[in-house]
């Protein structure tokens, strides 16, 4: 028989920087979920990989000294590294590098260009000269460049846009129709009151300012701008638009894209959109899951926060944190991430109930039969308890796992494990040992403990895939019909067993102990981040490549339709230099004529705004404060070197 297919993504993450334990977060849920899926005998699709074009990637590479291509390939190979230490199963990995991946992205922007969607026009925006970045109004902080804080100009380009606002009515209408589309319900609300009611203004989707992106094939100079070039990654790894398109025929629509909360508006508006103008099916549902936050607040690179999930999995193993990230947040709200709370989870929850039950288990197999269970049984008011109790424990598991509720679901199957414990205190085993005539009560309790355990097992390996293994061994469970799904539906598949005494399967950690070698490691982790960033110090020879010179202005001039922006002719020793600078908000061009400044006189020339510009005037800032010129102490000759 066919199996039916499940088709889960994670977004594709950027590879500017090495990944945090809130991007493990994503993957780990994705992960558990397709290998449940696989478990239940779906034919599963499993897609991840990394969005890699785009301005900040083209800078980053550029500021260590190197290629966009060659950066990106040495944090794809971290990060391949890293799923695999985390037992990320994904089905494929794909890189908006990829040819295949870049040919899809072509065929699709021409498709809509073709089809009337795609329209050239220009795109204003703001851009900070420093950074040599564009950021939309949004994004900026308090009017100033959210990088590095210092102000920004705006500036128009020629773009090509997608007629997003096309497709307006069209979204609500489908968003209606299908309350399963967008989930938690709540995402739902937000993108049809905050965002498409009020209206979809038409979206920017190429660019001519930086190289570093998919080409526009019939206008050069043009580069496809970030999401028709991200999104595209979900069929483009499955070939669509190719020869090579069986994947496509087979998985497409997706089952599920699984995505962070900030990224929901894209796949449940822009991409919607562009597969409605391709007459392609839509995605079944877009799970926007909450973050993962470090005392309520974002953990990002700036802030010094963020978590390094190799050095917990070094410590802890894959297992325990990845049950640690499912059980402890809810999926779909925000959660907070912190070493105590890891740790005590893995005293509590993994070491004392389940590492318990398991080899209290095995050591009473051990003592009072050899090893060996008999094969016979008879249920007691107890017993009966525990099956009654497995069952529902499978049902609601189930229940939570169609929902995405990870931590509902292991919620359930401890509850199990804690009843099967307390199970053995009610039962006494150790009583019954020493009266002969209870021995088949004795091997019929025992009985109960190995099968609960075995199915435990099963629960639990969506989620830990390694654990299940070692607690087989120790039960003795070979077959492989023992370790189905299928298994599950009855209590009473295993019949009997010989255990083998094993290590313990989470050893307890001395939680006071743990955090300071766990925050020295983290730590180590931030000093040698330090001293990393000794190598940023710039030697002389680097320094002596910037020109600076003494400049007189001769004149002055508001830039057309940029208030901030003012031309300046300056003289420098014979030289004339045309300088566009932003400070048109704290001198006046009357002001500025005659004035002695510190100019960078061999500066690639630019355009701002249409005006050429030879250089840079330099000039002190504090943060968010006025402009004040750089000027000299005493009266010296035009063209003289600043060193
Ligand atoms: N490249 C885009 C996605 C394009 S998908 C077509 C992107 N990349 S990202 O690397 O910035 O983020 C990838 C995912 O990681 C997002 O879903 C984001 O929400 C998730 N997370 C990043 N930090 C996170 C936490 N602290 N907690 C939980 N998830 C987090 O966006």
């Amino acid at each position: 028989m066919k199996k039916e297919t499940y088709y889960i993504t994670t977004p594709i993450y950027y590879p500017s920087d090495k990944l945090h334990i809130g991007h493990s977060y994503t993957t780990v849920a994705a992960d558990t979920m397709a290998r449940y899926k696989r478990m239940r005998g779906y034919d599963v699709m499993f897609l991840t990989g990394t969005d890699e074009h785009g301005q900040k990637i083209e800078r980053v590479a550029k500021e260590n000294n190197t290629t966009p291509k060659a950066y990106v390939d040495d944090i794809v190979a971290w990060i391949k590294e890293l799923w695999q230490t985390m037992d990320i199963s994904y089905d494929d990995f794909i890189r908006t590098t990829d040819k295949k991946h870049v040919k899809t992205v072509q065929k699709i922007f021409k498709a809509l260009y073709d089809k009337g969607d795609i329209y050239k026009s220009s795109y204003e925006g703001w851009y900070c000269t420093p950074c040599e970045t564009f950021y939309t109004e949004r994004q900026l902080d308090e009017g100033n460049c959210p990088d590095c804080n210092r102000k920004v100009e705006k500036v128009k380009e020629e773009s090509y846009f997608f007629k997003l606002s096309k497709y307006q009515d069209k979204l609500i209408q489908y968003i209606e129709d299908n309350p399963e589309f967008i989930q938690p319900q709540t995402r739902q609300n937000e993108m049809i009151n905050n965002f498409l009611k009020p209206g979809l203004e038409d979206l920017c989707v190429s660019r001519t300012s930086f190289d570093w992106g998919v080409p526009v094939e019939f206008d050069e100079g043009h580069v496809v701008y970030v999401w028709i070039d991200a999104l595209s990654n979900y069929i483009s790894a499955l070939g669509y638009g190719s020869d090579e398109d069986e994947k496509y025929k087979k998985y497409w629509p997706a089952d599920v894209h699984l995505v962070g909360k900030e990224i929901v508006r894209f796949h449940t508006i822009i991409w919607p959109a562009i597969l409605m103008a391709l007459d392609l099916p839509l995605p079944k549902q877009v799970f926007g899951h909450g973050w993962l936050v470090i005392n309520g607040g974002k953990m990002s690179k700036s802030k010094g926060n963020v978590v390094d999930p190799k050095i917990l999995v070094d410590r802890y193993g894959s297992d325990a944190v990845r049950y640690f990230l499912m059980r402890e947040v809810a999926f779909g709200q925000d959660g907070n991430f912190n070493n105590e709370a890891l740790v005590q989870r893995i005293n509590s929850d993994l070491a004392n109930d389940i590492g318990n039950l398991l080899s209290r288990t095995v050591a009473m197999v051990d003592k009072y039969f050899d090893g060996t269970l008999p094969e016979q049984r008879k249920a007691t008011e107890f017993d009966k308890s525990i099956e009654e109790l497995s069952a529902k424990t499978i049902k609601s598991v189930e229940k939570s796992m169609e929902q995405f509720l990870f931590s509902d679901a292991l919620v359930s199957v401890w509850e199990f494990v804690r009843r099967v414990n307390k199970y053995i205190d009610e039962t006494t085993p150790w009583i019954l040992a020493k009266d002969e005539s209870k021995k088949d009560e004795l091997s019929n309790v025992l009985y109960y403990l190995v099968e609960s355990l075995r199915q435990i097992s099963i629960l639990i390996e969506p989620f830990m895939p390694q654990t299940p293994s070692l607690m087989r061994v120790q039960l003795g469970i070979k077959e492989e019909a023992l370790t189905t799904w299928e298994s599950l539906e009855i209590f009473g598949q295993l019949k009997t067993t010989t255990v083998q005494k094993g290590n313990v399967i989470f050893p307890r950690i001395d939680l006071e102990e743990e955090i300071k070698a766990l925050e020295k490691a983290q730590n180590v982790v931030k000093e040698e981040k330090e001293e990393e960033k000794e190598e940023d110090y710039i030697t002389i020879d680097d320094f002596a490549k910037v020109e600076m010179k003494i400049g007189e202005v001769l004149e002055s001039k508001k830039v057309e339709g940029a208030d901030k922006l003012l031309v300046s002719q300056v003289k420098v020793g014979e030289k004339v230099h045309q300088i566009v600078s932003g400070i048109a908000k704290f001198y006046s061009p009357e002001e500025m004529v005659g004035k002695k400044v510190i100019v960078v006189t061999n500066l690639k020339p630019v355009k701002l705004r249409g005006v050429l510009s030879e250089g840079m005037i330099l000039a002190a800032s504090e943060k968010k404060g006025e402009l004040v010129l750089a000027t000299v102490d005493k009266d010296i000759k035009n063209g003289s070197e600043v060193r």
